[in-house]
C-alpha cells in the first residue's frame, strides 16, 4: 500500500481524494459538491478553548446517521470484558507475551484487554490492550470510548480509516481518533502488539519548559494520511465499543466513504526512532518524564490522565551514578510494554510482547541482576542498543481484567528477592 502523508502534529489539514469535493470558504454549503454529505466530527466540546479545540469536517457518500440499531456483539471474548471487581492486592504484576490466537482471528477478535482504570463514561482514564491476530479485517471497528494508539510488536498493520490509510511496522505507532471507523489489514499475515485506549483529554505533545522549542517528539515527524475512500455497496459489519461494551450492526455499504475532509482532529503515524531522547550529561538518572512522547492531561496541573513514555536506544554517560531507573514508589501507576530488545532495569523475564504493572505506591525498580550489574559497572559512555520499551503512566490506579489476573506470572516478586542488607559501620 502506498499513501501520502501530511507532516505535522495538530495541524489544520485540508485534503480531497476527488478534485472539487472540498467546499471552499464554508463548512456546510446548501448542496455540497457531487451530492456529498457534510458531517462534523468533534474531538472536544464545541466550546473548548481554541488551543484545545479539535474537530474535522467530513464530506462523504452517505451520512453516518443512516444505520440500523446496534445489537450486542458476541465475539471478542477478551476485549472490553470489564475489570475484576474483587479487592485488588497491591502486588506488582507481569505477563508473558500472549500466545497467537487460532487461525482466522482478526484484530477485533484478537484483542485482549489487560488493564483499565476509570469508567469510559467518566471521559477519563486509560486502558491497555494487547492483540494477536492472523486475518485481515473485512468489517470495520469504531471506538466511542476513546482514541486508540497502536504500538505494533510484530507484523505490519495497514489501518484504513475514514480519514485515510496508515501503514505502520514495529517501531512505528499510529493514533486513530475517538469515533473514527477503521479496518485493520495484515500485510504480513499475522501481527501482535499493544493498544493504548485513552478515554480522557486528547493526547498532545508535552510542554518542553527549559528544554526549549525543540526536542522529544518533534511535531513535523507526525504524519497524517491524505483523504482516501472506498465506494463499495456491499454488506459491511460495524463493531463499536461504547461504554465498555461491544455492539454491532451491518450497513449495506462501506462507511470508509469520506471523499474529502478538513480540520485538526487527525489520525497520524510516528516513527519512534525520530524521538529526540534527552538525558543527563552529568550525573543522576532524571525522572522518566524526560522520555514523554505524548500526554493526556487531567484536571490537576502536571498530573497526567495518561502519559505515553518511551525508553529508546540512547547513550548512558552519567558519572558516579546508578544508571538504570532507580528504586521508587510513585503516586502514578505504570503499565509497561516492550516492543523489542531488553529493558535496562530488568535483566530477564520481561520479554518483547510482555507487559508489567507497577500500581500506586508499589515498590519497584531494578531487579537483583540489573542492580548488581549496574552497581559494579565501569562507567564509561555506553550505548543501550536495539531496545524499545514504553510506559502508559496514569494518575488513576489500574485494575487488571479477570483474564489478566489469571494469566500473570506467578513469581514476579522473586526478581526483588535476596538483595544484600546494607552494612553500617560498627
Ligand atoms: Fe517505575
Amino acid at each position: 500500500m502506498t499513501t501520502s502523508y501530511i507532516p505535522g502534529f495538530g495541524n489544520h489539514v485540508a485534503t480531497e481524494a476527488v478534485p472539487g469535493a472540498l467546499p471552499i470558504g464554508r463548512n456546510s454549503p446548501q448542496r455540497p459538491a457531487y451530492g456529498l454529505y457534510a458531517e462534523q466530527l468533534s474531538g472536544t466540546a464545541f466550546t473548548a478553548p481554541r488551543h484545545e479545540n479539535r474537530r474535522s469536517w467530513l464530506y462523504r457518500l452517505r451520512p453516518t446517521a443512516e444505520h440500523p440499531p446496534y445489537e450486542p456483539y458476541a465475539g471478542a471474548p477478551r476485549f472490553a470484558p470489564g475489570t475484576s471487581d474483587s479487592p485488588l492486592p497491591p502486588n506488582r504484576l507481569r505477563w508473558d507475551p500472549a500466545p497467537m490466537t487460532p487461525p482466522g482471528t482478526d484484530w477485533i477478535d484478537g484483542m485482549t484487554t489487560m488493564l483499565a482504570n476509570r469508567d469510559p463514561a467518566d471521559l477519563e482514564g486509560v486502558a491497555v490492550h494487547v492483540y494477536t491476530c492472523n486475518r485481515s479485517m473485512e468489517r470495520v471497528f469504531v471506538d466511542a470510548d476513546g482514541e486508540l494508539v497502536f504500538l505494533p510488536q510484530s507484523g505490519r498493520l495497514t489501518i484504513l480509516t475514514e480519514l485515510g490509510r496508515i501503514g505502520i511496522a514495529p517501531g512505528q505507532i499510529a493514533l486513530v481518533p475517538r469515533g473514527v471507523r477503521f479496518r485493520v489489514e495484515l500485510p504480513d499475515g499475522e501481527a501482535t502488539g499493544y493498544v493504548a485506549e485513552n478515554h480522557g483529554s486528547l493526547f498532545r505533545l508535552p510542554d518542553l519548559g527549559p528544554i526549549g522549542a525543540n526536542g522529544l517528539g518533534n511535531p513535523r515527524d507526525f504524519e497524517t494520511p491524505v483523504a482516501w475512500f472506498e465506494d463499495r455497496d456491499e454488506p459491511t459489519q460495524v463493531v463499536q465499543k461504547f461504554l465498555g461494551s461491544l455492539w454491532t450492526m451491518t450497513l449495506d455499504h462501506s462507511p470508509l466513504d469520506v471523499v474529502a475532509w478538513h480540520g485538526n482532529l487527525l489520525p497520524w503515524r510516528y516513527d519512534l526512532s525520530r524521538f529526540n531522547t534527552i538525558n543527563t550529561v552529568s550525573f543522576d538518572h532524571p525522572d522518566p518524564s524526560i522520555f514523554t512522547l505524548l500526554t493526556s492531561p487531567s484536571d490537576v496541573p502536571g498530573r497526567a490522565n495518561a502519559d505515553l513514555v518511551l525508553f529508546p536506544p540512547r547513550w548512558m554517560v552519567a558519572e558516579d551514578t546508578f544508571r538504570p531507573p532507580w528504586f521508587h514508589r510513585n503516586i502514578m501507576s505504570e503499565a509497561m510494554g516492550l516492543i523489542t530488545g531488553a529493558y535496562d532495569a530488568k535483566a530477564e523475564g520481561f520479554r518483547p510482547g510482555g507487559l508489567s504493572l507497577h500500581n500506586l505506591m508499589a515498590g519497584h525498580g531494578p531487579d537483583l541482576a540489573s542492580w548488581q550489574g549496574a552497581s559494579n559497572a565501569d562507567l564509561r559512555p555506553h550505548r543501550i542498543e536495539g531496545t524499545m520499551a514504553f510506559m502508559v503512566e496514569s494518575c488513576w490506579p489500574y485494575r487488571p481484567t479477570t483474564h489478566a489476573l489469571s494469566h500473570a506470572q506467578l513469581d514476579y516478586d522473586a526478581v526483588w528477592k535476596d538483595f544484600p542488607k546494607a552494612r553500617l559501620p560498627l
